[in-house]
């Protein structure tokens, strides 16, 4: 697709990306994911055009909702068909959504109370980003036809996203157009930090639990085994040591 390349880190992660792809169950479940975050855009989309002032800008933002709201259709019935093709036992699979997120951006859109100088920014970036993501995927699925062509029907329409974005976004904001990109980057990087900070957290979190179970728990079990080789076997009567004359 012209003007549409896939940035250099998912160029040089092209393995990683037919790694990911590569797994039919995975692939249904990542266009099922896929499916919510193009629908949740559609929606958000749909109500930035009712808050618009703006006539054209109206008119393309109802234009890109249903853009969104077509390519949750596709991913979702590819994704059926694909698990229809599976055995009927699905397993859960690991998705790899911070490998392969799709159209991400489209989730972190904030529509009321944005400017649309600030949006179009905004959505310039997510579908510059989601349109290279695409173009990679679409290179690594060689061996599924059917999700392929799904991809280059959904690869022009997120083109044209991404250049209408930024011709609106010219018009809007003639001399803070610049401006509004790096405010957006910054604020796409801020939300790349904290998504990227809570990963390692969940992450730390599991191998701090592991270390528990692999480096506390021995001595206790250990010292429960001992306690309980000490005593006797069976039946025994206690000592009684309490007085009678009192409740304890
Ligand atoms: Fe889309
Ligand atoms: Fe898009």
């Amino acid at each position: 697709m012209e003007g549409v390349r896939p940035s250099r880190l998912d160029s040089f992660l092209r393995p990683v990306h037919r790694w990911v792809w590569r797994d039919p169950l995975r692939r249904a479940r990542k266009l099922f994911r896929f499916a919510e975050t193009e629908a949740d855009g559609g929606r958000d989309l749909s109500r930035a055009a009712e808050l618009t002032a703006d006539a054209l800008l109206r008119r393309l933002y109802l234009r890109h909702a249903l853009d969104e709201q077509r390519h949750a259709v596709l991913f979702r019935q590819r994704g059926r068909s694909l698990m229809n093709g599976l055995p009927s036992a699905a397993h859960d699979g690991f998705e790899a959504n911070w490998l392969a997120p799709g159209e991400r951006g489209l989730d972190d859109l904030h529509v009321d109370g944005a400017r649309d100088g600030s949006l179009l920014a905004f959505l310039h970036l997510s579908e510059k980003a989601a349109a290279g993501r695409f173009a990679i995927y679409q290179e690594v699925l060689g061996s599924d036809p059917g999700t392929q062509a799904i991809f280059s029907e959904i690869l022009r329409d997120e083109a044209f996203h991404m250049r209408y974005t930024q011709t609106q976004l010219v018009r809007m904001e003639p001399n803070k157009h610049r401006l509004r990109l790096w405010q957006a980057r910054l604020g796409r990087l801020g939300k790349a930090y904290l998504r990227a900070a809570a990963a390692i957290a969940g992450l730390l979190g599991t191998l701090l639990l592991l270390l528990q179970y692999a480096v506390l728990l021995p001595p206790f079990a250990l010292l429960a085994k001992r306690a309980a080789r000490r005593e006797p076997k069976g039946w025994t009567v206690r000592r009684q040591t309490s007085s009678m004359k009192s409740q304890y």
